[in-house]
């Protein structure tokens, strides 16, 4: 067993959260130690690519159409089609690095929760809109996942338009990982070349591979609950590998009666601990939303036995974020390490916070 530095999580074990009726009846009386344990009411909580620089973005989207009425299925979709569609994104949709074909493959899956109801599809070639298309499943089948050739053809049936989902951008970033992935292939490496190294791409060289996605929850004030994550999935990845982010309980859940989570990080770790569902579990269990998260990140520390996937002290040596929203809007999230953000609409403002690590 990990016995980390936990000094959060331990303290907040102490501390405390007025859960939604049914779970309050549980918790004994404790003190408040995150912002969003004293949320109540509508609310949208994302990856912290789920709020732009301009102040616009998919948290704000799904709250001016939960403000209008929308179901909150419908309203996190829309909100994570403004990232697949962003060509700047290079973890989501269109824009999104490819796998090592060169071929941009899409994870999503999508959860209502008055229907108990999940649709989703991975390794989705040639569509942008992945969580859209994820929704359909949910709204008109009565399957759950849709995969490859087969997630693609219902695409099209449902009207959505095949397009080539590799941008310039990303197709050099491809190349210069292949040009330099094997010093004793026949791809020259940049630094062997007697040419400059061809279009500079934004792309950073230095981080070899990315798990980047984006989950977005949210509840109404009448505490009806959606969740959606939908990503390109690991950079440069072996053709055909699916992360967590279409896999129910893993990428994202939504228990009607208790709440919604959510992963972004290294996908294996978040479908080996059943992350999201896990972390609805924990909250119907009286834990508050970030509590939730960190003892799911405590879960995957304490099951994460590889020495490869360890660092000099023993921590998982990868990124893990995990999102949580309380049926009554309280909200929370936490990182395996420190440095991240996440993005959260609370009804009135729309703000980046940082989120409490396991290891500090
Ligand atoms: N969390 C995204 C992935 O691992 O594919």
């Amino acid at each position: 067993m990990h016995r980390p530095n936990r000094r959060g999580f331990l303290a907040a074990m102490s501390g405390a959260v007025i859960g939604p009726g049914a779970l309050a009846s549980t918790s004994p009386a404790r003190s408040v130690r995150y912002p969003g344990d004293e949320h109540r009411g509508k609310c949208v909580i994302a990856s912290a690519n789920g709020l732009w620089k301009d102040g616009t973005g998919c948290i704000v989207q799904a709250m001016q159409l939960i403000d209008e009425g929308a179901d909150p299925a419908d309203a996190v979709v829309a909100g994570v089609t403004l990232v697949e569609n962003n060509p700047d994104d290079h973890s989501v949709g269109y824009g999104g690095l490819p796998n090592e074909d060169g071929v941009v493959q899409l994870d999503a899956s999508v959860m209502h929760g008055p229907t108990h109801k999940a649709g989703s599809v991975a390794a989705l070639e040639n569509i942008r809109s992945a969580a859209a298309v994820a929704l359909k499943v949910l709204k008109h089948t009565d399957h759950v996942m849709l995969v490859g050739d087969g997630a693609r053809r219902f695409a099209l049936r449902m009207g959505f338009k095949e397009e080539d989902m590799l941008t310039e951008e990303a197709r050099q970033a491809w190349l210069k990982w292949k040009r330099n992935l094997n010093p004793k292939d026949d791809w020259l490496d940049d630094d062997q070349s007697d040419f400059p190294p061809p279009a500079h791409s934004r792309i950073d060289p230095d981080i070899p591979f990315t798990y980047g996605t984006i989950n977005c929850s949210a509840v109404t004030d009448d505490g009806t609950l959606a969740s959606c994550t939908t990503t390109s999935g690991l950079s440069y990845k072996i053709p055909g590998r699916v992360g967590d982010s279409p896999i129910v309980g893993a990428g994202m859940y939504v228990d009607n009666e208790i709440g919604a989570a959510g992963a972004t990080g290294r996908g294996e770790a978040a479908i080996q601990s059943c992350c999201a569902y896990e972390i609805v579990r924990a909250m119907g269990e009286g834990k508050s939303p970030t509590e939730a998260c960190l003892h799911a990140l405590e879960r995957v520390a304490d099951h994460t036995r590889q020495k490869r996937l360890l660092n000099d002290k023993g921590q998982p040596n990868f990124g893990l974020v995990l999102y949580a929203l309380r049926k009554d809007g309280a909200y929370g999230c936490a990182s395996m390490h420190p440095g991240y953000r996440y993005a959260v609409h609370d009804g009135v403002t729309a703000r980046h916070l940082n989120a409490p690590a396991l290891f500090e």
